[in-house]
């Protein structure tokens, strides 16, 4: 197993992004490609999901977000949705040991309501062993929307304002972002599609208003380490100019364009 690395030297983690956040898909044409059921391509992709938090704990990423299932995946078959959530909750029972090992400190976004009591238990579980940890940041999208994440938002702020916890004459955007399911990971840096889409499929809405976003026609079971470090390396030559110029963006102190 490799060694953990969450402390490493600020020169190593020049120009990496801070956030990445993956939409993992194409498991189920990677396994009709092969002849094997959709749930097997789930299985695979799981696997994968396993090399990419160790390469990320590796690297030193500081936040990693996986989309795992959306709230619109809830309207594929019942056998597929019920397998998938088997797969979930197998793999927290294999892997959770070895993300405390790791430091890694699990998050969850997405709406509990809708899942099962088997795999609430796995989330509720594994937030709280890892509560406690300082290394890489995993934030699980599970039964996820971003549109429904900002209307869970507004309700929840609409009751503090009634209740006079909130002063509405004060909502901003920071504020706004505070009743975010997970307000203390930051914006996505780098949004990384597999698969071969180019959409953003409902996924963190409000988080990825200047993300990168890097696609490739991999198929998740197959994307690798190597796949990994070229999307990172295509992010780090682009310019983010957050609606700056070039030319301002060269007068910044420092001269950073990342
Ligand atoms: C992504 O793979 C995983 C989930 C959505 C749960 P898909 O199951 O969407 O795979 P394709 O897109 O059908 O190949
Ligand atoms: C997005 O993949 C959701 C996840 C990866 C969990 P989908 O396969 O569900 O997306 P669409 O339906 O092609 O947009
Ligand atoms: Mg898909």
């Amino acid at each position: 197993m490799p060694e953990s690395n969450n402390e490493r030297s600020n020169t190593e983690s020049v120009g990496l992004p801070r956030h990445v956040a993956i939409i993992m898909d194409g498991n189920g044409r990677w396994a009709q490609r092969r002849n094997l059921s959709r749930i097997k391509g789930h299985r695979a992709g799981l696997d994968t999901v396993r090399e990419m938090i160790r390469h990320c704990d590796a690297r030193g990423i500081a936040y990693l977000t996986l989309y795992a299932f959306s709230e619109e995946n809830w309207e594929r078959p019942r056998p597929e949705v019920d397998a998938l959530m088997t797969l979930l909750e197998r793999f927290v029972d294999r892997e959770l040991d070895e993300l405390c090992e790791k430091n890694v400190r699990v998050v969850f976004i997405g709406r509990r309501e809708r899942l099962r009591p088997g795999v609430l238990e796995r989330v509720e579980k594994a937030i709280q062993r890892t509560k406690d940890n300082t290394g890489l940041v995993v934030s699980f999208a599970l039964s996820y929307g971003g549109r429904a994440e900002i209307v869970d938002a507004a309700r929840r702020l609409i009751d503090d304002a009634k209740a006079d916890r909130m002063d509405s004459s004060k909502l901003d955007e920071a504020v706004f972002r505070s009743y975010l399911y997970a307000p203390e990971v930051p914006d996505v840096d780098l949004l990384i599609r597999t698969g071969g889409e180019y959409r953003i499929s409902n996924f963190l809405l409000w988080q990825v208003a200047y993300a990168e976003i890097c696609t490739t026609e991999v198929m998740w079971p197959d994307f690798s380490r190597a796949n990994f470090d070229e999307l990172v390396t295509e992010f780090q030559q682009r310019e983010r100019r957050y609606g700056k110029t070039s030319a301002q963006l060269d007068q910044a102190p420092g001269g950073s364009k990342l």
